[in-house]
């Protein structure tokens, strides 16, 4: 675990828009850095009036908001949409968040040309301060390219959940000495290609920490231990939406699920007892003009 000294975020968040420099000042000084994603205005308006510092409309959004069983088929149209949606709602804040939207599977790793065009869409279209990318390896040269463009690049490695069936499935990395080895080359070689920060999911904490010790780029971790820079969780997982079971990484700060339920529940049952809506829901109309309405609908049923 690092050593380094460590400091809670401040109460009240300065005001303003975040930016890159603001994460690694908070590195240095061992603020850690909260992320979580958002995927529309309201999530996005709530995240960044709660202080957040980083917003990342995920590719996530496939499975929580769109309903896929995985990440893979949200298109870029799609993603645009959401982006554009928390972009909006953040930026209604008095503290907006660095905004970082995923680039979906198949958006970036056909070419260069592809990965530059498609990150633009989500600064040009979107409201998008910076996009994230999974993986090393080929996408080292995208990194390169999206940067080169003057667009920055959060990086992610550990489980990639564009590449999960080509890694065994959604389950921890680098719990072997050699894929540890290759997890810390692969985080110095996504800082050199120029990332400004870095994912890292699903890790042995003391791996995730040698990581966070050798880049000077800060690190996010999401099952990653408490050493990493700054952490992030997914909206649905920590505001417990959805009846799904939750991976372990997960701490549910609300039980939102039980809450919408019971409240719908109490909506229909009002509903079906004619108790909704009462008479604090409904619009007047002047007794005269009521009665001038009764006269005419008689008239013309004649
Ligand atoms: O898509 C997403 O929500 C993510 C986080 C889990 C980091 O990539």
């Amino acid at each position: 675990m690092s050593t380094r000294p460590r400091r809670s975020a401040p109460a009240t968040p300065a005001l303003g828009k975040v930016a890159l420099p603001d994460l690694l000042a908070q590195k240095h000084a061992g603020a850690p850095i909260v992320m979580i994603t958002a995927y529309d205005a309201p999530s996005g308006f709530t995240a960044a009036e709660a202080g957040v510092d980083v917003i990342l409309v995920g590719d996530s959004a496939a499975m929580t908001v769109l309903g896929h069983a995985s990440t893979m088929p949200i298109t870029v149209d799609e993603m645009l949409v959401l982006t554009a949606a928390a972009s909006r709602g953040a930026a209604r804040a008095a503290r907006c968040p660095l905004i970082v939207a995923d680039l979906p599977f198949l958006s970036f790793q056909p070419s260069d040309r592809d990965a530059i065009f498609a990150a633009g869409r989500f600064v040009k279209e979107a409201g998008a301060d910076a996009v994230k990318v999974e993986g090393a390896g080929p996408t080292l040269d995208r990194i390169r390219a999206i940067t080169g463009a003057g667009i920055p690049v959060m990086a992610h490695l550990g489980l990639t959940p564009q590449s999960a069936t080509a890694l065994g499935g959604f389950r921890a990395q680098g719990r072997t000495a050699a894929a540890a080895l290759r997890l810390v080359e692969e985080a110095i070689a996504v800082e050199a290609a120029g990332a400004f920060a870095l994912v890292l999911e699903c890790v042995p904490a003391e791996i995730a920490a040698a990581v966070t010790e050798r880049v000077a780029i800060p690190t996010i971790g999401i099952g990653a231990g408490n050493a990493t820079d700054g952490q992030v969780l997914v909206w649905h997982d920590l505001l417990g939406i959805g009846d799904g079971s939750s991976p372990r990484f997960v701490e549910r700060y609300a039980d939102l699920h039980q809450a919408s339920h019971d409240a719908i529940v109490r909506f229909a049952d009002d509903v079906r007892s004619r108790s909704f809506p009462a008479v604090r829901h409904t619009y007047a109309i002047a007794g005269d003009e009521l009665a001038a309405f009764r006269v005419g609908l008689a008239a013309a049923a004649r």
